[in-house]
């Protein structure tokens, strides 16, 4: 194992404006959790870092829309989302807020110096201006189409589907998303960082630095952006939630939310440091510091250029070794969002799940978006449950617990000469922690995720074959043997699974009565765990997902997309004017349908036969999806008795009968309903 080395972890401040949900865990907090974890306990100096992301134009649009203000706002999300951190145990060092006043300080003074230096070009030019809502329009208070990719749903500072970093005077066809006004343009001052002078410095640091290590999605998204050529970006804007620009001649002017923000990962390093009484220098300014940014792909143009170039303007920080950014993760099927509601929240996950944590954590890294944007479905969540945590993990552990203490009394026994397989097993055993550590290092947990289950599964295979619970009948001194040595497996467990399933490990460790051995002494040291030693009771470490259990989520889901249809709806504009004339043209009577069949190998119509007061006639109707012929005999419906005949499939249609549809889709008469209306009543 290398040498201790110090890091700085750094994982996306969220914003304040809802909860948290599984995308946000998958993406960044558990992958960027286990690295942490990782290089802890394998002895590294680590402050893993993060956050409440508190401005931007996304809180005040929260506030607007909940009637409060932006204060209550981001208390209310900031305190949900630091608990949801803590029963998940994300092992933040310091989770803090982009609203405390050390980060105010912090972000002001970087921008100070950044301004005394001269980094920044001071102008005037036209911005985007809603005159109903006298604001100017910037960032998600304007969407338009981007220039790029011609998505029509783009922000003014940043395109969510092809990623692009965008002003917003690059919209084609802005919208204020606070009245809907087309904007107009006016004059303002602002400042902006000239990445366009940064290119050459991108191209030696990313382009040619780091062509290798970084992740091909990051590496390819970044020089593309190079490539395209960088300009000049505002970091200053029109409104009143922020921090305010801390120059003279800026009144009613805050920091843009992307120039303070990423600032706040070294407000938060100082607030640790403070109250753990360390320095928080070395960990921003010790160029043997490694600083790791743990995103997802939407933040990548951010952390790659953006920040990076303020850094390295600033002059006295180092720049990050790594920027491991995550594609997305879909819920079955369709685009997490918050808005839309298709999201497992994760405090309502944990009401559903309770103790369950490590399930999640693991069926998210076991899926994890890596490379591509992955699906996280139940049942993919119900079988990494059932097949793997507890068919192997739990079953493993559970078997040497438990006959440890059965034929023991929970003492460690001793073991005597090694058979090959022995030997081989623990050989085996010895290679893991090199093994996981080296995809850990390579930001591959998926792959970590499996050589963990992998372990398990050494184990589960290792008891199959020498079945100690047939061997105790006829050679003690041999089972002894075996489970010594199934005991060391379980102990190195422990160890390799902190990272993954923190509290999985704790439990074992309580089991195991035993502090794991070390990660780095697994390969090397004799004994893992002692004969002589005593453990504790087996406690149940993974119990099964029921299918009960699955279909009661796919429920949850199915009836939000119906409230999204309903709440969605949208109501079809009002068609041309028509006269007294055209509408007395339409003949609409109540009729009574009489006779229903199927038509023949058609799958939607059926025919039937309706006393409309004038005769009993043949109407073909497209209906019969949503209706069977016994259902709708006797009932009452609207006719258009005047519409010219025509021939469906062969079958002359004389006329035909009034429906709408319900939200969801499904068909309705539209029908006289009152029994003393009869056949023949005309309609007007
Ligand atoms: N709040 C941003 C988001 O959710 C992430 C901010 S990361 C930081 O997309 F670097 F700015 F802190
Ligand atoms: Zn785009």
């Amino acid at each position: 194992m290398s040498t201790p080395k110090r890091y700085t972890i750094t994982a996306a401040l969220p914003y304040t404006n809802g909860p948290i949900h599984i995308g946000h865990l998958a993406g960044v907090y558990v992958p960027a959790d286990i690295y942490s974890r990782f290089m802890r306990i394998t002895g590294n100096d680590v402050a893993y870092i993060c956050g409440s992301d508190e401005h931007g134009a996304a809180i005040p649009m929260r506030a607007k829309k909940e009637g409060v203000s932006p204060q209550v706002i981001i208390d209310k999300y900031h305190k949900i989302i630091k608990q949801s951190f803590a029963d998940f145990g994300i092992s933040f060092d310091n989770y803090s807020r982009t609203s405390s006043a050390i980060h105010h300080e912090t972000a002001s003074e970087f921008f100070k110096k950044m301004y005394e230096d001269g980094k920044f070009i001071e102008e005037v030019t036209e911005q985007l201006y809603d005159d109903e809502a006298k604001q100017f329009l910037a960032d998600r208070f304007v969407t338009g189409t981007c220039p790029k990719c011609a998505h029509e749903e783009a922000y003014g500072d940043q395109c969510e589907k092809c990623g692009s970093s965008l002003n917003a005077t690059d919209l084609i066809n802005p919208i204020s998303t606070i009245s809907g006004a087309v904007p107009t343009l006016k004059q303002t001052k602002h400042w902006f960082l000239p990445l366009d002078q940064y290119e050459d410095f991108m191209k030696e640091w990313v382009i040619e630095g780091h062509k290798k290590d970084w992740k091909p999605n990051v590496y390819g998204q970044v020089k593309s952006w190079v490539d395209e050529g960088l300009r000049p970006r505002a970091v200053t804007r029109d409104l009143d939630w922020g921090i305010p620009v801390p120059v003279d001649g800026a009144e009613g002017k805050v920091l843009y939310v992307w120039f303070d923000a990423p600032v706040g990962y070294i407000s938060s390093t100082k607030e640790w440091a403070a109250r753990e009484g360390k320095d928080w220098e070395p960990y921003w300014k010790d160029k043997d510091t490694k600083l790791v940014h743990f995103i997802g792909k939407d933040n990548i143009v951010f952390h790659c250029i953006i920040f990076p170039s303020m850094l390295k303007a600033e002059g006295s920080y180092i720049l990050p070794e790594n920027v491991p950014a995550n594609e997305f993760l879909n819920l079955e099927g369709n685009k997490l969002s918050t808005s839309k509601n298709w999201a497992v929240w994760l405090h309502e996950y944990l009401e559903e799940f309770p103790g369950k944590q490590d399930v999640l954590r693991y069926a998210l890294t076991a899926n994890a978006p890596e490379s591509k944007d992955n699906d996280f479905t139940w049942k993919d969540f119900q079988a990494r449950n059932n097949n793997e945590l507890v068919a192997i993990f739990g079953n493993f552990i559970n078997r040497v617990i438990v006959l440890t203490n059965k034929y023991y009394n929970g003492i460690v026994p001793t073991p005597s000469a090694l058979s090959d397989v022995d030997t081989q097993t623990l050989t085996e055993l010895r290679a893991y922690p090199a093994v996981i550590a080296s995809s850990i290092e390579r930001y591959r947990f998926r792959e970590a995720s499996q050589e963990l289950m992998n372990v398990a599964r050494l184990g589960n295979k290792y008891l199959a074959d020498e079945e100690p619970w047939k061997l105790i009948k006829t050679d003690e001194e041999r089972t002894r043997t075996v489970m010594y040595v199934a005991l060391q497996i379980a102990s190195t467990l422990a160890t390799l699974a902190e990272p993954f399933l923190p509290f999985t490990s704790a439990k074992l460790t309580t089991m195991l009565n035993h502090t794991p051995i070390a990660w780095n002494a697994i390969a090397t040291e004799e004994t893992l765990l002692a004969a002589g030693h005593q453990i504790e009771k087996a406690q149940l470490l993974f119990d099964k997902v029921e299918d009960a259990d699955v279909q009661k989520q796919l429920d949850k889901l199915e009836a939000t997309k119906k409230a999204n249809e309903i709440a969605n709806k949208t109501v079809e504009p009002q068609k041309e004017t028509a006269t007294f004339d055209d509408f007395t043209k339409l003949d609409l009577r109540v009729g009574t349908i009489i006779e229903a069949e199927k038509m023949p190998k058609a799958k939607k119509l059926l025919v039937l036969k309706v006393d409309t007061g004038i005769n009993v006639r043949t109407i073909v109707s497209g209906i019969a999806e949503h209706f069977s012929p016994e259902e709708i005999l006797g009932k009452k419906v609207t006719v258009l008795v005047n519409l010219a005949p025509r021939k469906l499939r062969g079958v002359e249609s004389e006329g035909m009968i009034l429906m709408t549809e319900t939200p969801d889709g499904s068909l309705v008469f539209v029908n006289p309903d009152d029994a003393t209306v009869t056949s023949g009543a005309t309609i007007n």
